[in-house]
């Protein structure tokens, strides 16, 4: 069996993780600085944890950037985190392109300023061909907004009620195409979804560390990965093992 360079089997690395990238603010506060200095920090740790991912060899990362919820924060925390966007994209999308990253968004670009959603779709387009990593920034990103988003899709595309399957939810979701998360890593602690890939979190394996995002480091990263690779993922069924020693 081929092994990653974290000598977790091939077979038990996940193909999809999704991050909760939380704490940023928390991480600051116990530092004494302000807010913002505590995304900037959590930019920085992004960077490194995009470099892990690919060199870990997992496939699809998505990461939770901005939530719909998260408009309801103070003005100035608001334009901060988008000014975060725009200098990762004018700092990093190079580099990233070299390596090989493919950056997709999933969310609403609308409400974003037009200068910023121009710089999103070019980075879309520069990097389309790249094939080492998919990583879906989900960005003005709400679950609940993406089904409704999907349900209005369908309902203009005419489609009829009984042809409403799963497979054809995932396809009107923002995530169409890419699997479903294996592995969703939330940090500092909070144990809930918070509107995060609520349709396609039904079978992910859950990873919830008390340390705040800017300190998650490629150790602990290793940490949750090697915890999925033992975890025993029956999808509702009977595990494998099991059946096999009743068989026997
Ligand atoms: C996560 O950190 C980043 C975003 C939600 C943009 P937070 O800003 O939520 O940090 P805490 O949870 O307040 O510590
Ligand atoms: C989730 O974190 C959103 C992002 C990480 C972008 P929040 O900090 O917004 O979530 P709550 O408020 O703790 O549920
Ligand atoms: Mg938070």
């Amino acid at each position: 069996m081929p092994t990653s360079p974290i000598s977790i089997p091939a077979d038990k690395l996940p193909r999809h993780v999704a991050i909760i990238m939380d704490g940023n603010g928390r991480w600051a506060l116990s530092r004494g600085l302000p807010r913002l200095a505590g995304h900037k920090a959590g930019t920085e740790n992004l960077r490194r944890v995009i470099r892990s991912t690919v060199e870990f060899g997992v496939k699809y990362l998505t990461i939770y950037a901005f939530s719909t919820e998260n408009w309801g924060r103070p003005m100035e925390e608001v334009r901060g985190l988008m000014s975060i966007l725009e200098d990762v994209i004018d700092r990093e999308l190079d580099e990233l392109n070299k390596e090989g990253v493919q950056l997709r968004h999933i969310g609403r670009l609308e409400r974003l300023a037009p200068k910023l959603q121009e710089k999103v779709l070019d980075a879309i387009e520069l990097t389309k061909n790249n094939d080492r990593l998919v990583l879906n920034v989900a960005f003005n990103y709400g679950g609940r907004d993406e089904i409704v988003h999907a349900i209005q899709k369908m309902i203009k595309d005419g489609i009829a009620a009984e042809d409403v399957t799963d497979d054809l939810v995932s396809r009107y979701l923002y995530t169409a195409g890419v699997p479903d998360p294996d592995l969703i890593i939330r940090t500092s602690g909070e144990l809930r979804v918070s509107n995060f890939l609520i349709w396609q979190a039904a079978y992910s394996e859950w990873y919830v560390t008390p340390t705040y995002w800017p300190d998650f480091d490629k150790e602990e990263y290793r940490r949750a990965l090697e915890a999925f690779a033992r975890r025993d993922r029956r999808f509702g069924k009977v595990s494998s093992s099991e059946l096999e020693a009743s068989n026997a």
